[in-house]
């Protein structure tokens, strides 16, 4: 049995491979590949192991037929044609819940990053701008109290709002596709529509799966809705926030702040202007990049490919 995997990844996964027989090859290069690099890359293999946002369309999918299991190292999958996979009998799986806690821990650090301008209070320091000690200057503000608004209450959003909860003792309110009893029962999490959301949040940070129903909704028409005070957090995909409409909405003082560990397009430009913003701090989409995180995602990835290639149901499915 023989796979290809796009990435070089961390030694847990591929331990679990080599003690089940599994020859691999890695792509190494850090770049990503084209559609035709994949297919030519799964020609002759039984599986594959995909890291990052590779395309796999309809067209990947057809000419890669022949693969008899896909594991994505990632939880999100909104890069995979999930239907036409299913229809061609491929299983299909992913990794949740290992990264759920380093996301919330991320979507966290942009948080309170933002609420005390850090990163732009780290380039001024950078630049010998530290003046003398001005009471009037630099002021954040605190987050004690304040409501958190979270626009997809999964594992990552429950994590997010536990943490906030036990450390500024934040009321939280939520938006989902459907009711979250558990986090409702165990935070007193409260369900309101995506208006209430928007409109009552002090905090709104997005953990939603991106979707057709997802991308997007954050544009202008939602930015005029929600708090002047209020800061815009995403550690999802940048695809569900529109970009200019965010800038648009922090210049004029709309929104008070965003803390982005995602953008749309990644990587973001290095003249973004949303760079030189105070109230601003963008990471480059490092939401699970923990040891922790990233091992137990190689790990599930790797099971995955071993039960599609012996035949068995894989662990981790994403098409049930
Ligand atoms: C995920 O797991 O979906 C992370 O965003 C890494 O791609």
């Amino acid at each position: 049995m023989k796979i290809f995997i796009t990435r070089h990844i961390p030694e847990p996964g591929l331990q679990l491979l080599r003690e089940a027989g599994i020859a691999f090859t890695e792509h190494t290069e850090k770049r990503n590949l084209t559609l035709e690099e994949l297919i030519e890359g799964c020609k002759g293999m039984d599986a594959l192991l995909s890291v990052g946002g590779n395309k796999l369309n309809a067209e990947f999918l057809q000419a890669s037929r022949h693969l008899k299991v896909i594991a994505l190292m990632s939880a999100g999958y909104d890069n995979l044609d999930v239907d036409t996979a299913t229809a061609l009998g491929i299983p299909v799986g992913n990794t949740p819940g290992v990264l759920s806690n380093a996301t919330a821990d991320t979507a966290f650090l942009l948080m309170l990053a933002v609420s005390r301008k850090a990163f732009f209070m780290h380039k001024m320091i950078e630049k010998g701008d530290w003046g003398f000690f001005d009471p009037t200057a630099n002021l954040g503000m605190e987050l004690n109290g304040r409501t958190l608004g979270i626009f997809g209450m999964g594992s990552i959003g429950t994590a997010l709002a536990r943490k906030c909860r036990g450390a500024f003792d934040m009321p939280v309110i939520y938006h989902n596709r459907s009711r979250n009893e558990a986090a409702e029962k165990e935070l007193g999490a409260k369900y309101v529509s995506f208006d209430e959301l928007l409109e009552q949040s002090d905090v709104l940070s997005v953990h939603a799966a991106l979707t057709p129903q997802t991308e997007g909704v954050f544009n202008a028409a939602a930015f005029r809705k929600m708090k002047p005070k209020a800061i815009f957090v995403n550690a999802a995909r940048g695809a569900m926030h529109n970009e200019n409409d965010l800038l648009e909405a922090l210049r004029s003082h709309r929104i008070w702040g965003a803390g982005l560990d995602v953008t749309n397009p990644e990587p973001m430009d290095k003249h973004n202007l949303l760079l030189q913003m105070p109230n601003v701090a963008v990471l480059p989409h490092i939401g699970s990049a923990t040891e922790e995180a990233r091992g137990g995602m190689a790990r599930m990835a790797a099971e995955n490919i071993i039960a599609g290639l012996k035949g068995l149901p894989l662990p981790h499915p994403i098409n049930k």
